[in-house]
């Protein structure tokens, strides 16, 4: 199969099991021009981007296993997201790099798909067992309302990889915690494995951020690339924690920009 087909593939078919084909089906990494990109992805109906808003469980309330199932369904709708928005970037900036760096730019592309279909399995399986089903609860259309905006890869990588990815490190190591507290390591250790997949997943952001951008440094290049109404206060997450940045590989002085960075972003409001 060819890169773009299997790209189309996720983006336009609309069954889970069309967003979860395995990136080894591809033996073909020759660029050619993708259909348009649609206005939201091709979901069928029962996990559709829905306007109805559930709200996500506090911390103090996920004892209950209705409450970890719903969790971990938000969880799960961010993975199924970051597949497609995966797949939109490798058809939409196709032709705005050359052909060797396509190649190399994809095939890290599709490593970190491989890793989201995993994260998505896992977190399907387990809420499963606590008795939901993936779509009976509405599903938002978070990061795809950016994706119009977004003009290149060094645009897609800074806010995927640099922004919600990296905040997601705060995140699935403060749930792994949270899990880990109330007794649930099997939960706990799935966060643990997505904690340590997300560090591969910013490194492979900050790497190409860094080389396709004329920029000097890394925090220039990141905010260059970021659009509108997303600042880098967006890629902190519940206790925003360095040392994660630095296991990613980040520089030290992105690394400082970022911890002095602040603004009136709000963790408790983060809709746009
Ligand atoms: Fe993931
Ligand atoms: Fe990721």
């Amino acid at each position: 199969m060819n890169i773009i087909d299997y790209c189309e593939h996720i983006l336009f078919c609309p069954k889970v099991e069309d967003k979860l084909l395995s990136p080894s089906e591809v033996i073909c990494f020759k660029r050619k021009v993708g259909r348009p990109i649609p206005n939201m992805p091709a979901r069928d109906s029962q996990y559709k981007f829905s306007e109805k808003r559930a709200k996500f469980p506090k911390a103090g309330s996920l004892q209950d296993d209705k409450n970890k199932a719903l969790a971990l369904h938000f969880f799960a709708n961010h993975e199924l997201l970051a597949i497609e928005m995966m797949a939109g970037a490798i058809i939409k900036f196709a032709y705005t790099v050359n052909a060797v760096e396509f190649k190399k730019i994809s095939i890290g592309i599709f490593s970190a798909i491989k890793d989201e279909q995993k994260h998505f399995k896992l977190y399907q399986s387990r809420f499963n067992e606590l008795g939901l089903k993936f779509g009976d609860v509405p599903v938002n259309d978070f990061f795809w309302r950016y994706f119009d905006e977004l003009k290149s890869f060094e645009d897609f990588f800074s806010i995927m990889s640099l922004t919600f990815e990296a905040a997601n490190l705060d995140f699935a190591y403060y749930y792994a915690g949270v899990f880990r507290s109330i007794g649930d390591d099997k939960t706990a250790n799935i966060l643990d494995i997505i904690y340590k997949d997300e560090l591969k997943h910013v490194q492979l952001g900050a790497f190409w951020v860094k080389n396709l951008s004329d920029k000097e440094t890394l925090w220039s290049a990141y905010m260059n690339s970021l659009p509108e109404g997303i600042t880098p206060a967006r890629s902190k997450g519940i206790s925003f924690n360095l040392d994660h940045r630095k296991k990613a590989g980040l520089p030290v002085c992105f690394i400082e920009e970022l911890s002095r960075f602040e603004d009136n972003f709000r963790i408790t409001n983060r809709r746009k």
